[in-house]
């Protein structure tokens, strides 16, 4: 009989999971205790912009019409006991207030509203990023004759839906046989097509996680400390990651230089880390971090003094500054931890009179820094501006026509916060082009 398959907890991972196992041709509850939720994953919404997920989604949701019908939401834990043979614990761990370490009280609701529940011989499979150790202790919180695997998950947001069908690779940590057995049943279709699939004790599991989010923050923290000495000594540092990029041991991805990382994942990823390193006395091991932490915030910073140069010197006040893009990437409506809205977010309290658009986030930017400008417009955005910032590094401001804008803002600046815009094509249509690690010109 096929295996039945609940998702706990419908947002970025749990919705994305919930719809690949569909597509993976498994029924599949998902559960979510916030009603609102539900009610729009049921109506075939994704509350989140997610390329290909409401597709996905509408594919599988029962009650839409032409829908496999796969695919239901609710919010009763008995109905997802008696429904699971396979239990996904997809709730988020943010960094808890005020402190490095992660806020673990969402598992732990989980697997105590869970547990009482639970059928015999039930699989409950942590997905959820948490610290080294706690699967170990929320295998005590279940009842005999239940079994606990972890299975940490890597996408990214933006590409959500292709990483969960076509994973890198799979990582299981299991401490039996029969744990191992059923995660490579549930996952045959992804291996099969090639996925690795990695067998692996608990602590091992939840370590890989954290250990590769902090391998591509020091990938990024460390070029853009090479682009601030490239700064100091004229070099380029976009040529510099070309470059080194070319050798395979270092490879060429993640060495973008520019603002620095954000978003829900890598900024707490590495605090959280550093935070249990320390309960289990390896906090040496981990010191690096803090500096990675330290390289990627400080980018913002200079971020503000690169737009003030460029102003002239001196105050903000009186002076007008375009943002494009406000989320921590492109292709996500995400605006946690995101540099652009701290840049944005800085200026703005100096006195600078900000106006923001990005192309889906706008709506959360607003939310999150209500009394910032934002226009519906990249043209509405820029007129008038004394300077313009790229901080998003999104297609259609990869495409801008450099002219046309030239014709709208007060003076012809732009400052490229992500080495992504074609310094050629600014300077040829009369604008003073700058970038971080860059030349002036
Ligand atoms: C990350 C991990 O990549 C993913 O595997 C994990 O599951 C969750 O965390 P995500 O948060 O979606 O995914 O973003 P990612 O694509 O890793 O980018 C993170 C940040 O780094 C963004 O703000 C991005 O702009 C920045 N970045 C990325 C750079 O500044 N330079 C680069 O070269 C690459």
């Amino acid at each position: 009989m096929a295996l039945k398959i609940t998702v706990i907890g419908t947002g970025y991972l749990g919705a994305t999971h919930a719809a690949a196992m569909a597509e993976l041709g498994f029924e599949v509850l998902g559960l979510d205790v916030v009603p609102e939720k539900i009610e729009m994953l049921t109506r075939g919404e994704v509350p989140m912009y997610e390329p290909g997920l409401e597709e996905l989604l509408r594919k599988h949701v029962a009650g839409i019409e032409g829908s496999t019908g796969r695919l239901r939401f609710t919010m009763d834990w008995a109905e997802v006991a008696e429904f699971g043979d396979v239990h996904f614990v997809c709730v988020n761990t943010p960094q808890k207030h005020g402190e490095y370490a992660c806020d673990m009280s969402y598992v732990d609701a989980a697997f105590s509203s869970l547990a009482p529940h639970l059928k015999a011989g039930a699989l409950v499979v942590g997905k959820s990023t948490v610290p080294v150790g706690s699967a170990a202790r929320l295998a005590t919180l279940l009842p005999e004759g239940t079994d606990l695997a972890w299975n940490p998950e890597f996408l990214r947001e933006g590409f959500a839906v292709q990483d969960t069908l076509h994973p890198d690779r799979i990582v299981v940590g299991v401490r039996s046989e029969r744990a191992e057995k059923i995660l490579r049943d549930v996952y045959a279709a992804p291996v099969g097509q090639g996925s690795p699939f990695v067998v692996t004790d608990f602590p091992t599991a939840e370590l890989v996680k954290t250990a590769a989010n902090s391998f591509l923050a020091t990938k990024i923290s460390f070029i853009n400390a090479m682009a601030e000495v490239c700064e100091a000594a004229d070099g380029d540092v976009a040529k510099l990651a070309e470059a080194i990029g070319h050798d395979d041991r270092i490879g060429s991805k993640f060495l973008r230089a520019g603002i620095g990382f954000g978003g829900g994942c890598l900024p707490k990823d590495i605090r959280a880390f550093m935070a249990r390193a320390g309960e289990l006395g390896a906090d040496q091991a981990l010191t690096f971090l803090r500096e990675i932490d330290s390289i990627n915030m400080r980018r913002r910073g200079q971020m503000v003094e690169m737009t003030r140069e460029a102003l002239g010197g001196g105050s903000f006040l009186g002076k007008r500054v375009a943002v494009l893009g406000a989320t921590f990437k492109p292709d996500s409506d995400d605006v946690r931890d995101s540099p652009a809205m701290n840049v944005a977010g800085q200026i703005h309290l100096q006195g600078g009179q900000v106006t923001v658009y990005d192309p889906k986030g706008n709506a959360n930017a607003r939310r999150l820094f209500p009394t910032l400008g934002f226009a519906d417009s990249v043209l509405d955005a820029v007129r008038g501006a004394d300077v313009v910032l790229h901080l998003t590094e999104w297609r259609e401001f990869r495409e801008l026509d450099a002219e046309l804008l030239g014709g709208v803002v007060a003076s012809r600046v732009i400052l490229d916060g992500r080495n992504a815009l074609d310094p050629a094509v600014w300077r040829e249509a009369g604008w003073t082009y700058r970038a971080m690690g860059r030349p002036t010109a």
